[in-house]
């Protein structure tokens, strides 16, 4: 156990106990009563952000929100200035969302500067916890936006994407009080920084099986996301025959049932139709239109791009069939990200000291390192979540993981090495 001290705000609280504890007070800004749902550059956002902020003062750390909308603290090293070690996770959630994803290791993180602090301990580099505002694409069809800010890889127009009421990013932005134009100051150095680490909930059911409550992640898979648009010919329910109609809905649902198909025939391969909608959408109309996403994903790119060939060619064929016509357009790709074997063998080190086998594992999620990736080495340290369920309000962890997951990340910084050496 970390021993309870002032960092758990002197109540005598283990560091699970109060990261689960500011989970929950997290959890309580959403969009809707109940449920979890806490879209980028919302109300709720700002008020999670705002909270993220205080805590990240209150552990010892300077705390700004960026322009991008990430929050970001930082607690100097032996010296000022020195190259920082960033560590973070997004504070953004799906729509119905589990307390977990993303904001455990925001609050975990904390939690571990806090202690560090508490020991009056500064390390041979900076820490730098980041809150990414937008990791899941879930209100614009764009993912990654602040996490990509941050590597330098976020490309202007992506300020122009729209959510589903027609608002930009950019618009959004200004509503949140960032401004849009100072996104290329988000920016960092490859210089200033030494790696990213990022804790997360597994979101699958491999840790559990094993009895292991934490692992270290090899690699994030490669993953590209559509719109599909299917374009028929709207008409009267009563009037139009079935063997005249070209409806778009029906023949989408068809080519839902064939993503299902292609994910199921290629190993390692994972498609998922995750959203439709019929257009006009009326209960008398015969649906001229249909949009759907489509979220593919494998181990390599070359998994993924034979497995999205496949579809095309699927749903090509079905259209051709029916008398529709078919549109897929590309909103997201990214690369399969390997993680930096130096850091898994340190952090494998790091769970090996506290007395647990070091489980080496690949993750099938996103995650924000897809995009550090392109600034800098990365490594992840996933903690055991109940029935592997994610992306779902009965998302669980325990306070007994979380509290072993922070001991972990603690002892990894404190045996941290560049490979070159030295830690700076
Ligand atoms: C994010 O959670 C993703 O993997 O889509
Ligand atoms: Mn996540
Ligand atoms: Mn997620």
């Amino acid at each position: 156990m970390i021993a309870p001290n002032d960092a758990t705000h002197g109540s005598g609280r283990t560091a699970g106990q109060v990261v689960m504890a500011r989970l929950d007070e997290l959890a309580r800004f959403s969009a809707e009563p109940g449920v979890l749902t806490r879209l980028y550059l919302s109300t709720e956002h700002k008020t999670a952000a705002l909270r993220v902020q205080a805590w990240m003062q209150e552990a010892g750390m300077d705390a700004e929100i960026d322009a991008a909308g990430n929050v970001v603290g930082r607690y100097e090293g032996q010296r000022p200035g020195l190259p920082a070690m960033l560590l973070g996770s997004h504070i953004d959630t799906v729509r119905n969302a589990g307390k977990y994803d993303g904001c455990f290791g925001v609050v975990a993180a904390i939690e571990a500067v806090a202690h560090l602090r508490q020991a009056r301990e500064r390390l041979p580099f900076a820490i730098e916890v980041i809150a990414f505002g937008e990791e899941e694409g879930a209100r614009f069809p764009v993912a990654l936006t602040t996490s990509r800010a941050v590597a330098g890889t976020l490309d202007a127009a992506a300020l122009d994407a729209l959510d589903t009421d027609g608002v930009s990013i950019r618009e959004a932005l200004q509503q949140f009080g960032c401004n849009p134009s100072g996104m290329a100051s988000v920016a960092r150095r490859r210089s200033d920084v030494l790696a990213y680490v990022e804790l997360h909930i597994e979101q699958g059911p491999v840790l559990e099986a094993e009895d292991l409550p934490v692992g270290v992640v090899t690699a994030i898979a490669a993953a590209a996301r559509f719109m599909g648009e299917v374009t028929g010919i709207a008409g009267h329910a009563g009037t139009v025959p079935m063997a005249l109609r070209r409806d778009a809905l029906a023949a989408a649902a068809e080519m839902i049932l064939a993503v299902e198909r292609v994910g199921r025939s290629t190993e390692h391969l994972v498609a998922t139709v995750g959203r439709i909608e019929a257009i006009p959408g009326a209960v008398n109309v015969v649906p001229g239109g249909a949009r759907f996403t489509l979220d593919v994903r494998g181990p390599s790119e070359a998994v993924r791009d034979a497995g999205v060939a496949h579809i095309e060619r699927e749903l090509k064929s079905i259209a051709g069939r029916r008398d529709v016509s078919v549109q897929l357009s590309h909103s997201y790709e990214e690369p399969a990200a390997i993680c930096a074997p130096w850091l898994v063998d340190q952090l494998a080190a790091a769970v090996e000291r506290n007395g647990i086998a070091p489980r080496r594992l690949p993750s099938g999620a996103g995650h924000d390192g897809l995009a550090m990736i392109s600034l800098c080495p990365i490594g992840m340290l996933f903690v055991r979540c109940a029935g592997g369920i994610s992306h779902n309000p009965a998302e669980a962890i325990t306070s007994e993981d979380a509290e072993i997951a922070i001991r972990v990340l603690i002892d990894f910084l404190r045996h941290f090495a560049s490979p070159g050496g030295s830690a700076d």
